[in-house]
């Protein structure tokens, strides 16, 4: 076991996962839709922002705690549920959540995990589930059943995934599920024996939270493709609604990216809305969550939470967020990079340049609380080269 990696950041921790990885799982978990303009917005929309440095400002006591989703989280950061981590390391998701655990940030467990959600729940971690709205709503409601049996805070309902979006990276490198050696691709497994003895050790390689439901489908492909064929295209706000009247405890809409849409998740009951358009991985052309989050604040005012979910790799880009109005903010590839090259060292590292990241940023800001950042901590490029112009204008 590993422990610790050498990463100075969360790029440094993309280099090393990419190292650990055979392609075709370094291309599933890098890759976004169709030409990944997307994909590269979700984190170039950042640079268009520059946060204020209040300068001579007492912060010799710090406070980066806040309350997201109805946990006390000790960062304003939460971690994206994301399927099939035992892909990225063997130690999967319990790796994931113990180092959340010891961290105090949230995790949020997929419905497409490698490891049950009441195993997950034996770890103690603050967690919620993700659920999709599926053909079977059976399906679904045992889950719901489950979550609420093994004690989840708050379930966050997906809703940008009614069809598969165009990811050419696994196309290219013959991604499969459960992983095959196909011709394509037996070289990068060969090249990866670390990666490849791992897996093939791991007997506990399932999509643990529905193969209860479906266990008499047989082997583990045939629950893949159950569950690719349940993905349904009707789902609509009556479903929320529906949700909502099953579920008691906190709700999370994730991929809600309008302003209209998100008036509409407050009104069908919805918590928090995790503004996403799933890492750049369903519709290219989108805009990145953080363009829309200064119009949504304004329509939904103080009504729900929000958190910015895709593109999100410093700390800064988690106060600038929160200066446009967000809440916190949530990742997802960021953990895998520290999963896949370390399991729960490698995330709990990830998470420990978060946190160094989001203090020394609020520092150098002059800002002790995240309650005290707001929109006059926050200039757009514009602005500045709009003053440079008027003062020219009139001299
Ligand atoms: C995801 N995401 C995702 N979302 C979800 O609701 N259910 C899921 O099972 C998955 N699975 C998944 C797997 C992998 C490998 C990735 C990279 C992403 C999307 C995830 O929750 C989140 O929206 C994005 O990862 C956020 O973008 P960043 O932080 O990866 O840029």
């Amino acid at each position: 076991m590993v422990s610790r990696i050498s990463a100075h950041n969360v790029a440094d921790a993309g280099q090393l996962a990419a190292r650990a990885l055979p392609r075709p799982i370094r291309d599933y978990l890098e890759g976004g839709a169709d030409d990944e303009w997307t994909l590269r917005r979700n984190s170039a929309a950042f640079d268009e922002w520059m946060l204020c440095q209040n300068t001579l400002v007492d912060v010799s006591q710090i406070d980066a705690s806040t309350e997201l989703a109805g946990f006390r989280s000790s960062l304003p950061l939460l971690l994206s549920p994301t399927g099939m981590s035992q892909l990225f390391h063997r130690s999967g998701e319990l790796a994931v959540a113990r180092a959340a655990g010891e961290a105090g940030v949230p995790y949020g467990v997929s419905t497409m995990a490698t490891t049950s959600m009441e195993k997950i729940a034996e770890t103690g971690c603050q967690r919620f589930f993700q659920l999709y709205l599926f053909r079977d709503r059976g399906l679904t409601s045992a889950l719901l059943e489950r979550a609420a049996a093994s004690g989840y805070g708050a379930i966050c309902l997906t809703t940008d995934t009614n069809v598969a979006g165009n990811r050419e990276r696994d196309r290219r490198s013959g991604f499969v599920m459960p992983p095959r050696f196909t011709i394509r691709s037996l070289a990068s497994f060969v090249a990866h024996p670390r990666w490849l003895g791992g897996f093939m050790r791991n007997r506990s390689f399932r999509l643990a939270n529905v193969i209860d439901h479906v266990g008499d489908l047989g082997s583990g492909s045939s629950v893949i493709d159950y569950v690719n064929q349940q993905f349904d295209r009707s789902v609509n706000w009556k479903d929320v609604e529906w949700l909502r009247s099953r579920w008691p405890g906190k709700l999370i809409i994730k991929g809600a990216m309008l302003p209209g849409d998100c008036v509409r998740a407050v009104a069908s009951g919805a918590d928090a809305i995790f503004v996403s358009n799933h890492g750049g991985r369903q519709l290219d052309g989108t805009a990145a969550p953080i363009d829309y989050i200064p119009a949504i604040r304004d329509r939904i005012q103080a009504s729900a939470q929000l958190i910015v979910d895709g593109g999100i790799r410093r700390g800064t880009h988690i106060l600038k967020a929160i200066a446009l109005g967000a809440d916190g903010c949530s990742i997802g590839r960021p953990y895998l990079y520290g999963l896949a090259a370390g399991g729960r060292v490698g995330v709990a590292h990830i998470l420990g340049i978060f946190r160094a990241e989001v203090e020394r940023g609020m520092a150098l800001m002059g800002k002790t609380k995240i309650g005290d950042i707001g929109m006059n901590d926050i200039n757009h490029l514009s602005e500045l080269r709009e003053a440079f112009l008027r003062r020219r204008g009139r001299g």
